[in-house]
């Protein structure tokens, strides 16, 4: 039977309890998942429907909101999409390692190595949405970083969905893979919206950095501009 990483939130995460444990579920937690207030026309919301479907709706919402930049002209909207991109990308990235990189490590023979590989191209993506989260939308360096991160995100993204995902679908029964996208939403709940490269990278020290950054960054998104009609 495989295991997984166990996240029990009461008031705050206990680090000791997201270490593998023989004797205890796959995932289990009492925060509801996390409102989606950004609904893009990208692709459909993916709420307890298998880990890999939900990582690949995750990564065409951020290719939709990258492309928004893109093609927009507008310095107000592209802020817009900015924050939004943003706010996806950083929970995304954080939620993998404290979700599924666990779970490819203890599932995959390999999984040890594919996760620090996996762990050392997030970090480099960290390194380069730090850089276009702070740039004016009026910068000119702001649509070349992003090209550079999704350049580098696009070949991350791919290897995700056609290799390591799903290996590790093929170790999961239905059931465990739908649990393990409700932890990934129940974890987003407190994993930080802005990049913060030199956090720690691992388990449990990330989400212990997490709890601290989050509420500031949390603080800060309520003074950001959002699209229309979405989070603001
Ligand atoms: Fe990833
Ligand atoms: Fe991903």
């Amino acid at each position: 039977m495989l295991r997984i990483l166990t996240i029990r939130l009461q008031i705050a995460p206990k680090p000791h309890l997201m270490a593998m444990k023989k004797d205890q579920p796959l995932f289990c937690g009492n925060i509801e998942p996390q409102e989606r207030t950004f609904k893009s026309t990208a692709s459909t919301p993916s709420f307890h429907t298998r880990i890999l479907p939900t990582i690949k709706h995750d990564h065409q919402e951020l290719v939709y909101h990258s492309q928004k930049i893109f093609t927009s002209t507008n310095p107000d909207e592209q802020t817009r999409y900015q924050n939004q991109f943003t706010w996806e990308l950083a929970r995304h990235l954080i939620g993998e390692e404290l979700v599924v990189y666990p779970a490819i490590i203890a599932s995959l023979s390999d999984g040890q190595e594919a996760a620090d590989r996996n762990r050392m191209e997030h970090q480099g993506i960290k390194e380069k949405l730090k850089i276009f989260q702070d740039l004016a939308s009026t910068d000119p360096r702001f649509v070349p970083t992003l090209r550079g991160l999704m350049d580098d995100f696009g070949i991350h993204a791919r290897h995700e969905e056609d290799v390591e995902l799903p290996r590790l679908e093929s170790m999961l029964s239905k059931d465990e893979s739908v649990e393990m996208t409700k932890s990934l939403d129940r974890t987003k709940v407190f994993v930080p919206s802005r990049s913060h490269p030199h956090s720690p990278v691992k388990p449990p020290f990330e989400s212990v950095a997490g709890l601290i950054t989050a509420p500031i960054d949390s603080v800060a998104d309520l003074f950001r501009k959002w699209p229309d009609g979405k989070k603001g």
